[in-house]
């Protein structure tokens, strides 16, 4: 009655032999589009999503229903030790986790999912730090400040030997909105080249939204194959009542059927298993999942029959559609994000935007719609700021934070109002750059301080909020500053998603999103 167990733990306890707890779990890494373990045999993924959802205060300002807080499970210390031995009974080997703040310790929580053979496939993107967390599904960019918070991510957590993957995006490309893959690519490319450099052999990953084979399809070879930088690991959000954590049993106890055959052939040829949907409640589109519910002090945990059920042993696959050809890549993807020169750029303005409050994030979008109109309107363009990747065309500031791009439009329009100080207010938003040099305009700053066109090895940003080794407390949700200002980011947690399985192609990601 417990095969699914037995498969878990008998998988479990191979890399438990393999490597004793008190040595690094052994490595994973990919080889075609399958993944190996040291020893040579193939690695599948048997996971769950690991992940609290955030408050989702729905309205017409909340399209998606995102959450607007998070919590970073992996810095609950004591929360990882109450649900371990939940996780040990599901068998499984490794969580998705899907917000971080790279500011907090982590330690305890993965040393000891480590002892217990569970990796690690962290997200590094999150919709919760508002405007740099993710890449956007409308207004896509692949700019410095969405870069660090990667990289700060990373480094928060390359110390330890169970990450698995980092999860570049989650449901970013969508079938109505496809202008994102290049910075998708980009972002890869860049990825992949910063854990090069600090000698990292974790995977990079990309959580697709599900779609019809054809869309997805497209979007795995196009991931897979970019010649600008490709990732690892294809994971596809999938919610059939048929298959792996199925929303349309709810409120019936899952049965996961799916998972004898996701670990079998044909669909091992495809894919390397999957993730279950999910640990932690979350309700999405009226569904609710979670097989666990912390108590109100969160000291203990009650499992529900969505756990119990014997078949609800978590496992997944993974698919790995690597394309050995590197297809042509008509689409070339932008330059590295250049925090130096963005940075340079940043103290030469004329006329830069003011902060009027501290969670100013949300006010960004809105104004550089406002100051693009105006320049426009004035005899300017915003090509500088502008990007498409479907036309794979950048300009030489897409890069940048989008308060840099807002600072530099405003200064554009500054100066074509032959710099009235009238004309660098923008209702008390910006501010003239004393320090600036007399008479520079906007553009010629940007010809002296941006490359032309740079690809590189990003290298580590400065560490955002010090204290790093504080205690961390995770029961309580941080707090999320503003909104995107585009409304479309999408790497939300597995929050409001609602389902429970993924597949990938070449590793797994899993999590659907709230999104209708
Ligand atoms: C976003 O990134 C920028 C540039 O790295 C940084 O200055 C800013 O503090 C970040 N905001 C948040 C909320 O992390
Ligand atoms: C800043 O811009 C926003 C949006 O246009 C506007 O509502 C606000 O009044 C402006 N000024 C301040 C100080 O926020
Ligand atoms: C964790 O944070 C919550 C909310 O801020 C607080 O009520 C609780 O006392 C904190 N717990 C610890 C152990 O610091
Ligand atoms: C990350 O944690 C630090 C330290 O507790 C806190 O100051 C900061 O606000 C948190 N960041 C976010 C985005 O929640």
């Amino acid at each position: 009655m417990r095969n699914l167990l037995a498969l878990a733990a008998a998988a479990l306890a191979g890399i438990v032999v393999l490597a004793p707890t008190a040595s690094a779990l052994p490595k994973v890494s990919r080889a075609g589009k399958y993944l190996y373990t040291e020893d040579g045999n193939r690695f599948f993924i048997k996971g769950i999503a690991y992940q609290t959802q955030g408050l989702i205060v729905p309205g017409p300002d909340n399209p998606l229903n995102q959450p607007s807080t998070f919590v970073d499970n992996l810095a609950d210390a004591a929360a990882c030790a109450r649900d371990l031995p939940n996780l040990q009974k599901l068998g499984i080997n490794a969580i998705r986790a899907y917000a971080a703040n790279s500011s907090l310790n982590h330690d305890e929580c993965m040393q000891a999912l480590s002892s217990a053979g569970i990796y690690v496939i962290r997200d590094v993107c999150s919709y919760f730090i508002a405007l740099n967390g993710s890449i956007d599904t409308t207004l896509p960019a692949w700019s410095t400040n969405t870069l660090d918070q990667y990289l700060r991510t990373i480094d928060a957590f390359e110390k330890y030997d169970n990450i698995l993957a980092y999860n570049i995006g989650n449901e970013v490309i969508t079938p109505k909105a496809t202008q994102s893959p290049p910075f998708i690519a980009a972002a890869a490319r860049d990825i992949r080249a910063y854990l090069n450099s600090i000698s990292s052999s974790a995977l990079v990953g990309y959580a697709a939204i599900d779609g019809a084979a054809s869309f997805v399809l497209n979007e795995a070879n196009f991931l897979a194959c970019s010649a600008t930088g490709s990732i690892d690991l294809f994971g596809l959000n999938n919610y059939e009542c048929s298959e792996f954590g199925s929303e349309n049993c709810n409120p019936a106890p899952r049965v996961w059927t799916e998972i004898p055959v996701m670990f079998s052939e044909p669909m091992t040829n495809v894919w390397s298993g999957g993730l279950a949907f999910s640990y932690f409640g979350a309700i999405s589109k009226g569904h609710e999942f979670g097989m666990a519910v912390p108590s109100s002090d969160g000291t203990s945990v009650t499992t529900n029959a969505d756990f119990d059920n014997p078949r609800g042993q978590v496992q997944r696959r993974h698919v790995c559609q690597r394309p050995r050809e590197e297809r042509v890549d008509a689409r070339a993807a932008g330059v590295t994000p250049d925090d130096a020169a963005c940075g340079c750029l940043a103290n030469e303005l004329s006329c830069v935007f003011q902060p009027p409050t501290p969670d100013y994030m949300a006010l960004v979008g809105n104004l550089i719609g406002v100051a693009c109109g105006l320049v426009q309107t004035a005899g300017g363009t915003c090509d500088d700021i502008s990007s498409d990747g479907v036309k794979g065309t950048y300009g030489r500031l897409a890069m940048c934070d989008p308060t840099i791009k807002l600072s530099y439009v405003m200064s554009q329009y500054y100066e074509l109002q032959h710099r009235v100080n009238t004309a660098c207010s923008f209702r008390g938003n910006a501010t003239i750059n004393a320090n600036a040099k007399p008479n520079l305009l906007a553009s010629a700053a940007a010809s002296s301080c941006i490359p032309s066109a740079a690809v590189f090895t990003p290298s580590a940003p400065p560490v955002l909020i010090p204290g790093a080794g504080a205690k961390t407390n995770t029961t309580s949700a941080g707090n999320a500053p503003g909104g995107s200002t585009t409304g479309g980011a999408n790497c939300n947690p597995p929050v409001g998603l609602g389902k429970a399985q993924t597949k990938s192609v070449q590793g797994s990601l899993q999590r659907k999103s709230a999104s209708p």
